[in-house]
């Protein structure tokens, strides 16, 4: 199946230059979204994965599904301040200064073997972090899964040495 006619190109959102990819079309149709989780899950199936983690907000999205198709939990990644118990944080580079992604100290228990996914990889700042927080409790980040890839950002150049699926490539 063809995803990219799902992936809606919005010319100057959120700021003139840039053409946001728009993923909700493909999120809405229940064909795509099935397929798109079940790419996600043939890639996951191999790697013995215990848990899902995604950062906010559209990693929620992409993870959650393949979590219940592999019978795992899920744990979120949120920006500063918005998970109720100890956390662990990392800064990340964001267009304009730093910001700070955090997981809760619990969620990932050491040795646990980790599928992390986003909706799109762009500079890799989001995913980046998102590995140091496992990584920082212990867990093994066996794969990484986005729908789309932004691949002229070179976020891919921040992955060397993890295995990375992305469904829908943009040169
Ligand atoms: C977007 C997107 C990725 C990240 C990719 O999230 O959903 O998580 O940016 O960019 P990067 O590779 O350059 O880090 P955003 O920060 O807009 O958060 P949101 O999903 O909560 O809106």
């Amino acid at each position: 199946m063809d995803l990219k006619p799902y992936i809606k190109i919005v010319p100057d959102w959120p700021k003139p230059g840039i053409k946001f990819k728009d993923i909700t079309p493909l999120m809405d149709n229940g064909d795509a979204f099935r397929y798109a989780t079940d790419q996600i899950v043939e890639f996951a199936k191999e790697k013995e994965i215990d848990l899902i983690v995604g950062p906010e907000a559209r990693g929620f999205i992409v993870g959650c599904p393949v979590a219940y198709a592999l019978g795992v939990g899920f744990a979120p990644v949120r920006k500063d301040g918005k998970l109720p118990r100890e956390t662990v944080k990392v800064a990340y580079g964001k267009e304009y200064g730093e910001d700070l992604l955090t997981i809760h100290k619990d969620a990932v228990k050491p040795g646990q073997r980790v599928l992390i996914t986003d909706d799109l990889l762009a500079t890799g700042g989001t995913i980046e972090a998102t590995i140091k927080l496992v990584e920082q409790l212990g867990g093994i980040v066996a794969g990484i899964a986005f729908l789309v890839e932004l691949s002229y950002l070179n976020g891919r150049s921040k992955l060397d040495g993890y295995d990375v699926l992305t469904l829908i490539p943009y040169e």
